[in-house]
């Protein structure tokens, strides 16, 4: 059997082999640039695949992942990673993607010492106790990890709307726009939270808004 290096620069040939099958100039014009419309930030997860579970090309979404698909405002890689999707590439969506069955979720459901991974879990456990009532209500473990991941992604996207980048592009163009997504691993389904982004923003202002100038 061969090793999985192997494999993998077999299925690049085979790769290039098929995108230039149907387009000969597919890389010539991938090189020249990208405008993608979305920023995607979602979880590292491997089954959760973004262009995949979105039928995405190359070229058409800004990615960021992490696990639980958190932004969590000391991460300079988060920032810069919106900061240059919102300045540069001027973004008209950005999506936080979070799916059931998350492992990272998970984690924070259970309180335990997992070294590195606590300070980042932290930012997790906070959306726990943030909705501590809520989430304690639900009697099915099961659905209430669910919940959680629902929530996780709500809480992000707030986080998102604080960022001063985000505030400054969105006061001058209306964009972008925030929306909060469930990848259901179970079946494949993507799910709109229908998070009302406006309404959170005008619910959080008061603390919240930097009036960004420029
Ligand atoms: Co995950």
């Amino acid at each position: 059997m061969k090793n999985t290096f192997e494999h993998i620069f077999e299925n690049n040939k085979a790769w290039i082999a098929e995108k230039l099958s149907t387009n000969p100039a597919y890389f010539e014009n991938l090189s020249k640039g990208q405008s993608p419309e979305y920023l995607y930030i979602g979880c590292s997860d491997s089954r959760v695949t973004a262009e995949d579970l979105m039928g995405a090309e190359p070229g058409q979404i800004f990615i960021h992942r992490n696990i639980a698909n958190l932004i969590v405002p000391t991460d300079s890689n988060v920032n810069a990673v919106v900061q240059y999707a919102v300045e540069h590439l001027k973004v008209k969506h950005i999506i936080i993607c979070g799916h059931y069955e998350c492992g990272g979720v998970k984690a924070a459901l259970q309180p335990s010492d997992m070294g590195q991974l606590n300070s980042w879990l932290q930012t997790l456990r906070d959306v726990f106790r943030l909705h501590q009532a809520e989430l304690e209500s639900i009697k099915d473990e099961k659905k209430r990890f669910d919940r959680l991941v629902e929530l996780n992604v709500r809480e992000q996207c707030i986080n998102i709307i604080k960022i001063d980048h985000v505030q400054r592009m969105w006061y001058k163009t209306g964009f972008p726009q925030i929306h909060g997504w469930v990848f259901n691993i179970r079946t494949g389904e993507l799910i709109d939270l229908d998070l009302d982004m406006p309404k959170e923003f005008s619910d959080i202002r008061k603390i919240y808004d930097l009036k960004p100038l420029g």
